[in-house]
């Protein structure tokens, strides 16, 4: 679905929650990542580009002290006070929206009250950086009513604060940086410490990023995850370096009596793949697609032994696709994002990309009896406000559009810089 029609899509959902146009419309990307997987919280490089998969949010001011939310993906409605202060709370998916807006409160912005319709092309929880979208709508939202933007670092941060704080993961700032900073038609290369971004051009039509869907969802994964983060912090402690950005593999490898077998494991699946992910960054600049690949596999290979954040479900994609070459189209391909499930993502010869689709989803019906779930993504642009003008009379009173293609509740979409 294109940017306008979901947009409509949303606007004609507020317009029957809420029986008004919303006045704003805000979309913000997921995020499929190159290459650079568990180094942002090390204060490594990563490589993600932002996907043409949004989060939107259609919003009013209300007259009360109130937040009211109304989430399309779960059909949940959240309403939480204001004032004195914004505080956690259910439904589980509202601490984004929460941590946002107590991020603004705690900037001294006022924030009033207002009406939201929350509205996805992410699939949700598959691992595309869905909640660090949400987090990054609000933040242009509150933006955009209260006049005044954010430097978009600083926005990030908030925004990544907002997820450890109010949704208890302790994540790096890639996805919020991505969702908030991502230029269209380019890769981001993130200095995860400087907290500076190189765009990296990935505009070749030749080349086609896909990502595949394994709809699974590991329950342990939040308590994972801040194992490995803190399996880093050790390691670091013993190499004696501020973060494990500073360790090489000779240092690492020296000390390897003093540290526990699973530490450097974990130790050293960083180290390389930050060597990995400056490497690629050059790569894609001078289109030497094959070396791409070959880091990319080795990613996968390094996240699956060392880190041990794969499962047999992404396993079996990066199997089939290394199992085609590279002169049948495809070039590379491994997991993406925090891992135990969600997606991996492939580098293919856009001229082969049925060809491929269809030999990756014979290859795992056989192997696993289960489909998959591909689209492919040009590298989109960061989260933007889309002005709202409203349409006509009678489908603003009825909330009743007669069609979905670029118009919502008779509102026309036109796109203005976020
Ligand atoms: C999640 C986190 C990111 C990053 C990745 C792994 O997406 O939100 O900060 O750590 O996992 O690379």
């Amino acid at each position: 679905m294109s940017l306008e029609s979901m947009a409509g899509h949303s606007a004609e959902f507020f317009a029957k929650c809420f029986g008004r146009e919303p006045k704003w419309m805000v979309a913000a990307p997921g995020r499929v990542n190159l290459i650079g997987e568990h180094t942002d919280y090390n204060e490594g490089f990563v490589l993600p580009m932002a996907i043409e998969r949004y989060m939107f949010v259609a919003a009013d001011r209300n007259a009360n002290r109130h937040a009211t939310l109304h989430s399309v993906t779960t059909g949940e409605t959240a309403k939480f006070n204001l004032r004195p202060r914004v505080e956690q709370g259910e439904p589980a998916w509202s601490n984004y929206v929460r941590g946002v807006v107590a991020g603004f409160q705690r900037r001294g912005e006022r924030v009033n009250g207002f009406d939201a319709v929350i509205d996805s092309t992410l699939p949700y929880g598959g691992g595309l950086a869905s909640s660090a979208a949400l987090e990054v709508a609000i933040a242009t939202l509150l933006e955009t009513v209260s006049g005044h933007a954010l430097d978009p670092v600083e926005k990030a941060l908030l925004c990544q604060r907002a997820e450890h704080e109010f949704a208890g993961v302790p994540c790096g700032i890639m996805d919020q940086f991505t969702s908030t900073l991502a230029k269209q038609d380019h890769a981001l290369l993130l200095d995860c410490r400087t907290r500076s971004a190189t765009s990296v051009p990935m505009s070749d039509p030749a080349i086609t990023v896909l990502v595949i869907n394994t709809h699974i969802r590991h329950k342990l994964a939040d308590g994972e995850y801040a194992k490995r983060r803190s399996e880093c912090e050790t390691a670091a402690r013993v190499l004696k370096c501020r973060s494990l950005r500073d360790a090489t593999i000779p240092v690492l490898n020296g000390a390897r009596k003093q540290l526990d077998p699973v530490v450097f494991r974990r130790a050293r699946h960083v180290i390389s793949e930050n060597e990995r992910t400056v490497k690629a960054a050059q790569a894609i600049e001078a289109g030497r697609w094959e070396l791409m690949g070959q880091l990319m596999y080795a990613s996968h290979d390094s996240l699956r032994e060392d880190y041990q954040v794969s499962c047999r479900e992404l396993d079996t994609i990066v199997e089939i696709a290394k199992r085609i070459p590279v002169k049948e189209g495809m070039i590379g391909c491994r997991m993406t994002g925090a891992g135990f499930g969600g997606c991996a993502v492939c580098l293919v010869k856009t001229d082969a990309l049925r060809h491929i689709t269809h030999k990756i989803d014979d290859a795992y019906e056989e192997a696993l009896g289960e489909t998959l779930e591909m689209f492919s993504s040009r590298p989109a642009g960061g989260a933007r406000v889309l002005s709202w003008a409203p349409g006509s009379p009678k489908s603003a009173r009825t909330g009743k559009t007669s069609s979905r293609q670029g118009r919502g509740a008779g509102g026309e979409i036109r796109h203005v810089e976020g």
